[in-house]
């Protein structure tokens, strides 16, 4: 590995986690260096945050290739050549084939909006919501070879309020989202994560004693 971190991030949206990452790199906040963002979709949000930033970016649209692995080879050519470390997805909203985990084993990290094992897959806010969760939040993982089922590295818990609808939960757990990330990633840089199995051990990490009840307890009166 390089002495500075090489990251590439793969975004299909609007890219608000590219941007905090974005935003941790130029602080310093992570020690690392966006050397590429990739999108599938040319419309991306994120293709235009990497242009503003001055990151090498470019579009490999899933809809040019005949099957999932030819995309996934084209991607992973794209992160060679970048000369990649650590693999970001940030609202990448492609399943990730086996050649594409070959490549970088235990070095592709995802953000999902949701608690996992709670809620894998697609419109996990709304999900959440329907099943009258009392908690919902986000998860920074390793990526294996299921679908947001690999080890988990940070999580951040939200409360699901009365009234809420997709879009509160949803820009509640992103607010967190922009948190997580940039810790997984510095800390990724750092060196300090080590996988045990399912179990992500963070040196150094403080344990967290909090535990969070909602709706709250009534005071005794
Ligand atoms: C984020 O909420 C992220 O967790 C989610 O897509 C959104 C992307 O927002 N990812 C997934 O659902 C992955 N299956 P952004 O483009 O503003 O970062």
């Amino acid at each position: 590995m390089s002495s500075t971190l090489r990251i590439g991030v793969l975004a299909s949206g609007g890219g608000t986690n590219l941007q905090s990452i974005i935003d941790g790199c130029q602080s310093g906040q992570i020690s690392a260096k966006i050397v590429t963002v990739l999108s599938n979709n040319p419309d991306a949000g994120a293709l235009q945050r990497a242009c503003n930033a001055g990151i090498d970016h470019q579009c490999i649209n899933h809809r040019d290739f005949a099957s999932r692995d030819d995309f996934d080879s084209a991607v992973v050519t794209a992160l060679l050549e970048a000369n990649v470390d650590l693999v970001v997805l940030a609202g990448f909203m492609r399943i990730i084939g086996p050649r594409f985990l070959e490549a970088f084993p235990g070095r592709i990290m995802n953000i999902h909006p949701a608690l996992l094992p709670a809620f894998p897959g697609l419109h996990v806010q709304q999900k959440a919501l329907d099943y009258g969760a009392r908690f919902s939040g986000c998860t920074v993982h390793f990526v294996d070879g299921g679908v947001d089922t690999g080890p988990i590295i940070i999580q951040a818990v939200v409360p699901i309020l009365d009234g809420d609808d997709e879009g509160s939960l949803s820009a509640r757990i992103l607010e967190q989202e922009h948190k997580i990330y940039p810790q997984a990633i510095q800390w990724f840089a750092e060196g300090a994560i080590r996988i045990e199995g399912r179990r992500v051990i963070i040196e150094r990490a403080a344990p967290t004693t909090t535990a969070l009840i909602h709706p709250p307890l009534t005071e005794p009166s």
